[in-house]
């Protein structure tokens, strides 16, 4: 745990150890309320925001915790997310492009394009991935994580972000979840999909690894995810004041598969929805790709 702290200025917490984050996701007084301060929190936060909201609504991973309609989507979400799991743990048709891509029988460089296409038709069965809506994804990210700042002013004075917004709310009729899905959600997937490749590479991992451990091999979770303290406070021996943006790294935090419960942040009211359909995905890929 790093803090740096300069009053009215800066006060920053970053976190990479499981238990510290798990009690800070237990604290009530440690939320998505952001609120720009002090100065360089704003900055930072302000930044953020521009990139990961669309037409005015921040994408629900940085929602507050009691935002109704983040609430009612995250239930919905997680049903019908988990009434689709068995069918991708069986390995469908529609996982047989990402398993070529694995088996590298495919002149796609990357999964990007792949990997949007499954989580877009969970959403919609007309949608239909390009280089350009991956493009877009990528962009996103940048803008949501670079510290090129005159690149950002480039990007700013250009609109770049917002077209690739607009090309995001095209391909899924608006569907906020669909962006998040596509455009956020997106790049943890295909950061597993590569190690899937290497995986499958390796002759000796192709003909042992299971589906099972497939999963627990190639999963990690998102870099870093954002809480900001509604009030000062302490939890797990780490004070805080009203007002610290917490940074909680959550992949460091599983580091060497020590704390699983990071990866969608399980058992805590912000848990990923696709908390069982990932693995499923994955399964299913992993089984199609070694034709079992
Ligand atoms: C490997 C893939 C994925 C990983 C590792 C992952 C991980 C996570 C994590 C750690 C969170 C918690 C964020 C926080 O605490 O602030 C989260 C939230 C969320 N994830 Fe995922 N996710 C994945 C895929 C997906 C997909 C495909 C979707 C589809 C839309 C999705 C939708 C969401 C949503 C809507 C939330 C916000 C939940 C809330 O706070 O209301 N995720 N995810």
């Amino acid at each position: 745990m790093e803090r740096k702290k300069i009053a009215g200025i800066i006060d920053i917490i970053t976190v990479d150890d499981a238990a510290t984050i798990r009690a800070l996701a237990a604290d009530e007084r440690v939320d998505r309320d952001f609120k720009f301060r002090p100065l360089y929190n704003g900055f930072i936060l302000k930044r953020v925001l521009r990139a990961l909201s669309y037409k005015g609504a921040h994408f629900p991973h940085m929602t507050t915790k009691e935002d109704a309609i983040r609430k009612e989507h995250h239930d919905s979400l997680w049903e019908q997310f988990n009434a689709n799991v068995s069918a991708m743990a069986n390995g469908p048709d529609e996982l047989e492009p990402l398993a070529k891509w694995i088996r590298q029988e495919t002149t796609e460089q990357e999964a990007g394009v792949l990997v949007q296409q499954i989580i877009g038709r969970f959403f919609s069965a007309d949608f239909k991935a390009t280089p350009d809506s991956w493009q877009a994804a990528l962009i996103l990210h940048e803008a949501a994580g670079s510290k090129n700042l005159p690149k950002m002013l480039w990007w700013r004075l250009t609109g770049k972000v917002q077209y690739a917004k607009k090309l995001l709310g095209v391909v899924t009729n608006d569907n906020l979840l669909a962006i998040h899905g596509i455009a956020v959600a997106a790049h943890n997937l295909v950061a597993t999909a590569g190690r899937l490749k290497s995986f499958y590479a390796d002759e000796s991992l192709r003909k042992t690894l299971t589906p099972e451990t497939a999963v627990e091999q190639s999963l990690s979770a998102p870099p870093v995810v954002y809480r900001q303290a509604l009030a000062d406070g302490a939890a797990a021996g780490c004070p805080y004041s009203k007002s610290t943006l917490f940074l909680l790294k959550l992949q460091d935090a599983n580091r060497n598969h020590q704390a699983k419960d990071m990866i969608f942040m399980t058992g805590t009211w912000s848990r990923c929805p696709a908390e069982q359909w990932i693995p499923a995905v994955i399964a299913g890929t992993w089984k199609r790709a070694i034709g079992t």
